[in-house]
């Protein structure tokens, strides 16, 4: 098998020569620093080895609660926020039909919910549901997040109304804590079939545990193949690897010596429309790893050639302080060719004869010059073709890449201390018991800036 690679040719000219080499002995040290746990936030290094350390057993757990759901259901309502829904639909979606959604097919539509508060949103997925045969994953680590548990409170009650509390109890299960949390607490009380998430790995790393593998082996993808990419990746980015051969490092060098050279923006770019969730991760993932003390690379994304015709002016010719790292895709799954038309009205028949591949393939290199030209660094990622195997090793590089780079930017990459800030003044305005001090406090201040505002 090959590895998916990186290409960093094109940041040339933009860093001084030698500057990505530079961070060589920094990203080293780094790379020891999570392999022996020296590090801010050692306690959530769970997921570097969990490639190599997934037991067959364990996968196989995960695999005979997916097909229980994969028979009983029509519908799996994955009920989950940030970590803990986004690796799933980045996953199922790049190696979905991108019409699955109007297909008939033998596996059951993954859909998602626990990720906002919106009423008309929640309203019309029960609409939706009532006459299906639904079931549904309650991923939480800390089993206490709102977004989740409000739409799970609504799901499991329209599951037990609808398909009787029995079936519910084998088509609902729990991704969760192993003792904290209600969706622990309901879980146990209910018993519902249970994974446990561990302590050690944080929500937007967990993507092969139970959070992830679940969905994805419910929407009918082989998780194996998945863990094995992301394994064949955890060999290929370890310490013992040279600076110039692992491409997490170089990754994560390179990225960091643009930053320290004013490219305060990485967008990441594709050409499949499938891989729109993997950008969504990545963006999770780097921006809550990075972005603390005043300090990280804003992680950005666009879907080309479609945002050629929105972003493309401004990545064009905007301010001069991005970057683009750029997923190719080598192989198409399908193939189709553009055909003859003897009138040629429109003018296409230059193109009769190619693979439309090949015309995303010239829109892709055609953009990559121009940016290069108009001043725009640009980093490519390789992937041979979007398939499971591949997937895992591109989860598993960007994963390893993040904790580099985190590091050494200087940061704690595994915590999120900022994410609580919006919960304490939201829990406050709700009057949740436990917030009334924080709820004094808004009070006050909205006396101050009415005053502020009226003088
Ligand atoms: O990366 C993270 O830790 C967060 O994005 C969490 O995954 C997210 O806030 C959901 O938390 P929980 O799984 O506790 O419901």
């Amino acid at each position: 098998m090959n590895n998916i690679s990186l290409n960093i040719d094109k940041t040339a000219g933009f860093i001084a020569e030698g500057a990505v080499k530079a961070y060589a002995p920094q990203v080293q040290e780094a790379l020891e620093m999570l392999e022996k746990g020296t590090g801010l936030g050692n306690d959530f290094l769970g997921w570097l080895h969990l490639p190599s350390s997934i037991t067959e057993e364990h996968l196989n757990d995960i695999q005979a609660t997916a097909d229980t759901l994969r028979e009983l259901c029509d519908v799996v309502v994955v009920a989950g926020i940030g970590g803990s829904y986004l690796g799933a639909r980045a996953v199922i979606e790049a190696l979905s039909n991108n019409f699955h959604s109007y297909l008939k097919s033998d596996s059951p539509a993954i859909i998602y919910a626990g990720h906002n508060i919106s009423e008309d949103y929640l309203f019309e997925l029960t609409e939706f549901l009532k006459d299906k045969k639904f079931g549904v994953i309650n991923i939480s680590k800390s089993g206490t997040t709102t977004e989740t548990a409000l739409a799970f409170r609504l799901l499991k009650k329209q599951c037990e109304d609808q398909r009787g509390i029995d079936v519910a109890r084998k088509v609902i299960v729990a991704v969760t804590d192993a003792k904290r949390g209600a969706a622990r607490t309901t879980a146990d009380n209910e018993g519902y079939k249970s994974f446990i998430i561990p302590d050690n790995v944080g929500g937007r790393f967990s993507v092969l545990t139970p959070v992830g593998l679940l969905p994805i082996a419910i929407a009918g993808y082989d998780i194996q193949a998945l863990v094995k990419g992301a394994a064949d990746m955890e060999a290929a980015t370890a310490p013992e690897v040279p600076f110039e051969e692992n491409i997490a490092a170089l990754y994560a060098a390179t990225r960091n010596a643009l930053y320290a050279d004013g490219k305060k923006i990485e967008i990441l770019v594709n050409y499949q429309p499938k891989l729109h969730y993997v950008s969504e991760w990545w963006k999770q993932l780097y921006g809550e790893s990075e972005g603390k003390d005043g300090k990280g690379i804003f992680p950005a994304s666009v879907d080309f050639s479609t945002d050629l015709h929105s972003m493309g002016q401004w990545i064009q010719q905007g301010e001069r302080t991005i970057f683009e790292t750029v997923i190719s895709v080598e192989n198409t799954e399908h193939s189709l060719i553009v055909p003859t038309d003897e009138k040629n009205l429109d003018g296409l028949n230059f193109l009769a004869g190619k693979h439309v591949d090949e015309v995303n393939k010239m829109a892709e290199l055609g953009t990559l010059l121009a940016h290069v030209d108009g001043g725009v660094p640009n980093l490519r990622i390789v992937m041979p073709k979007l398939d499971e195997y591949y997937i895992g090793q591109l989860l598993y590089f960007f994963e390893k890449g993040c904790g580099i780079s985190g590091y050494v930017l200087g940061v704690n990459p595994f915590n999120q201390p900022g994410v609580e800030d919006y919960k304490r003044n939201m829990f406050a305005l709700l009057g949740k018991p436990g917030y009334e001090e924080e709820s004094k406090a808004i009070q006050a201040r909205d006396r101050k800036s009415t005053r502020l505002n009226s003088s």
